[in-house]
């Protein structure tokens, strides 16, 4: 028997997507604040959950405004995952379970963890049932691919052996392993299994002072949550040059990123990309 999830009550939830090295405890408060519904870790390691290791603590740290969330694991040993999944529900009470099948990575694929189930429907079938009945009756929900590759696209067969496990969510990726991360996702697969957002409003995309608004605040909530200004602006750089994209003059900005270590000069950078873009707005900004 599948556990209805209490936020697919109302209107369709918006859910945050995981996304490793990017999805982490700050980044996360700022998507809520803007209206995400529910929020889902970046990927952790079943094996790093025994280990125990820093990294893995800091993975699972969460506030309680973020609930309703969910911790996502990834393995390919049933009997590990099922105990992984159990220490965290110990550990941190998260409001649900994802089991990652869809990562692409070599070093995950490798050991037969991520979207390598999609190919070995047998263990996937087996790593599912051992978490849903691990931390039952906590919801699991999973998180696939279309399939492996263009040959083997097996979602819809996938969504059936979930769903039969007692999987009570399901997110699809649409694209296969092969594709990784580019190339257009394939919506028709999506509808197939039937998980698609229904229509909802199209907003307009936020201004560019509203844009350097959110990367000022997420630069200085992190700074203040490491505690040394200088490493955490240098560790925000990638960051940074993800959140240029689609910037007019993104160049430029790119090549200022690549030097800022302290919150004033990303200030003053803004400063001097909104006087020669947008003078009218620079009030909002600062
Ligand atoms: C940098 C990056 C990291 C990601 N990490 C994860 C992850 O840890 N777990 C996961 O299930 N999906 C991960 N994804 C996949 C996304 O959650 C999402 O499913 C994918 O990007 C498809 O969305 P799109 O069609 O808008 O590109 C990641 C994607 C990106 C770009």
């Amino acid at each position: 028997m599948v556990t209805a999830l209490p936020w697919f009550s109302g209107n369709f939830p918006l859910y945050l997507a995981p996304m490793a090295g990017v999805t982490d405890k700050v980044f996360r408060q700022i998507c809520k604040d803007y209206g995400a519904d529910v929020l889902v870790t970046e990927f952790v390691s079943a094996e790093g959950v025994f280990r125990r290791n820093e990294r893995t603590r800091e993975y699972l740290d969460f506030g309680p405004c973020e609930r309703p969330l969910g911790v996502q694991l990834f393995g390919a040993d049933a009997a590990h995952m099922a105990e992984a999944a159990k220490h965290v529900v110990d550990w941190v009470a998260p409001d649900f379970i994802d089991l990652n099948f869809g990562c692409p990575v070599n070093k995950v694929v490798a050991k037969n963890g991520g979207s390598a189930l999609l190919k070995d429907c047998p263990t996937l079938n087996s790593v599912a049932k051992a978490v849903v009945q691990a931390v039952a009756p906590l919801p699991v929900t999973a998180k696939i691919r279309i399939g492996w590759d263009a040959d083997s696209v097996n979602a819809v067969r996938v969504a059936g052996i979930l769903e039969d496990c007692g999987i009570a969510a399901l997110a699809v990726h649409g694209r296969t392993r092969a594709q990784g991360y580019s190339g257009e996702a394939d919506w028709r697969v999506i509808g197939e299994v039937k998980h698609y957002l229904a229509a909802g409003e199209l907003l307009p995309p936020p201004e560019l002072s509203e844009r350097w608004n959110v990367i000022i605040g997420h630069c200085r909530t992190h700074a203040e949550s490491w505690g040394d200004e200088e490493q955490a602006i240098r560790s925000m750089r990638a960051r940074l040059m993800a959140y240029s994209k689609n910037f007019p003059a993104a160049k430029v900005l790119r090549e200022k990123f690549q030097h800022v270590s302290t919150l004033s000069e990303i200030e003053a950078i803004a400063h001097d990309y909104l006087a020669s873009v947008e003078p009218l707005e620079l009030s909002s900004v600062m």
